[in-house]
């Protein structure tokens, strides 16, 4: 028997970084994502200015922007300078971004959170953080106005404070869309509050709110819920690897292969998950366990090349990769991989201060 040859019209194309990707309303040109940077750079009172406008709208060519961690509800800073999504002026400042990106032809969704027990009195006015449990961040310090500061004890939540905290991330996310956003990005990672209350190393409570992972859960299951209601497109970023911000969990895979399983009831468009560890303590594969379970669309980040990004892609492994650091430094990233062209090396002498350098003084390729 001669091999069967598929028709042209079933020939089956394997998908690179530059196949288009569906995700929720939105058609993405290419799989290249810019992953949330947080880089200080807001005005005062949180606010985002023209500034931050020039340099996501030089990175518009991304499948999609996911525009940096952004203060949910008020007083809970955890970097100097992040903006905020919690009143009128930081909503019309986003607005000069979000057009800036739409102006040319970009995609941008807004990451929001709240900071838990990582946010600093000296950031917040002089206000005890909050958490699921009254234990401090050892072995980091955080950078204030004083200077570099241990992180404080924070004040262990009540039950009953937790659905407000939802109502904020529902309002945020609403604030959000007002401002132009295509979409949202609930932050359930690296160490922030909703990753506080899912990792039993951060969780010691007991009730609703603790112990088995059904109930460390249910605060980031319950703002998906109130934030799916409020925009077309969400999407959620998870690091159980992730040992930043001192923060482990007892079962690591099995809290992302219950997770991705869960997700599946709710109208979310991707998940976003970082692979690693910044800080190289936790090894394990959490992306195939949660590629056999969730059925949306898996986004992976952390430390890919573009090559490996796109066999990472070709092989189903996962549906797109989100790129920082190389982003960050190359606002043509996109352009660059398709050409094979050199990536200008980032700055990190400029990651967190003010002003254009290290922001928007990052080249693009002459055009040709
Ligand atoms: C950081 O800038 O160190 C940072 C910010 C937000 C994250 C992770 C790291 O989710």
């Amino acid at each position: 028997m001669p091999p069967t040859r598929l028709p042209p019209s079933q020939t089956i194309h394997m998908p690179t970084l530059f196949s288009p990707l569906q995700i929720g309303p939105l058609e993405l040109p290419n799989r290249i994502w810019m992953a949330p940077l947080t880089r200080c750079r807001a005005e005062a009172g949180h606010v985002p200015g023209p500034l931050m406008a020039e340099h996501y709208g030089q990175r518009a060519s991304a499948g999609l922007i996911v525009a940096e961690a952004t203060m949910a509800m008020e007083g809970n800073s955890a970097f100097w300078h992040e903006p905020g999504i919690h009143n009128q002026a930081q909503i019309d400042g986003w607005r000069l971004t979000t057009d800036a990106v739409h102006r040319a032809g970009g995609r941008i969704v807004l990451q929001i959170w709240h900071g838990g027990r990582a946010c600093h009195p000296l950031l917040n006015g002089g206000r005890q953080p909050v958490a699921p449990s009254a234990i401090a961040i050892c072995g980091e310090d955080v950078h204030t106005p004083e200077g570099k500061q241990p992180f404080v004890v924070p004040r262990q939540l009540t039950d009953a404070e937790l659905p407000t905290i939802v109502e904020g991330f529902r309002q945020a996310a609403r604030n959000a869309m007002a401002a132009g956003f295509d979409g949202v990005e609930v932050h359930g990672a690296n160490g922030y509050l909703l990753d506080q209350f899912l990792r039993d190393g951060t969780n010691r409570r007991s009730g609703p709110y603790g112990g088995p992972l059904e109930h460390r859960a249910r605060l980031l299951l319950d703002v998906l819920a109130a934030v799916a209601a409020e925009t077309p497109l969400m999407g959620l970023r998870l690091s159980p690897l992730n040992s930043y911000n001192d923060i482990a969990d007892s079962d690591p895979i099995g809290l992302i292969t219950w997770l991705a399983q869960r997700l599946n009831d709710l109208p979310l468009a991707y998940l976003h998950l970082m692979r690693g560890d910044f800080l190289g303590r936790q090894h394990g594969d959490v992306l195939s366990p949660a590629r056999q379970q969730f059925r949306g669309v898996l986004v992976a980040n952390a430390g890919y090349s573009a090559e490996e990004a796109d066999a990472a892609i070709a092989s189903g492994a996962v549906d797109a990769v989100a790129f920082g650091t190389a982003f960050l430094a190359n606002p043509d990233l996109p352009q660059r991989v398709r050409l094979g062209a050199p990536l200008t090396p980032a700055d990190p002498a400029t990651f967190y201060t003010a002003g254009a350098a290290g922001y928007t003084d990052y080249p693009c390729l002459p055009a040709i």
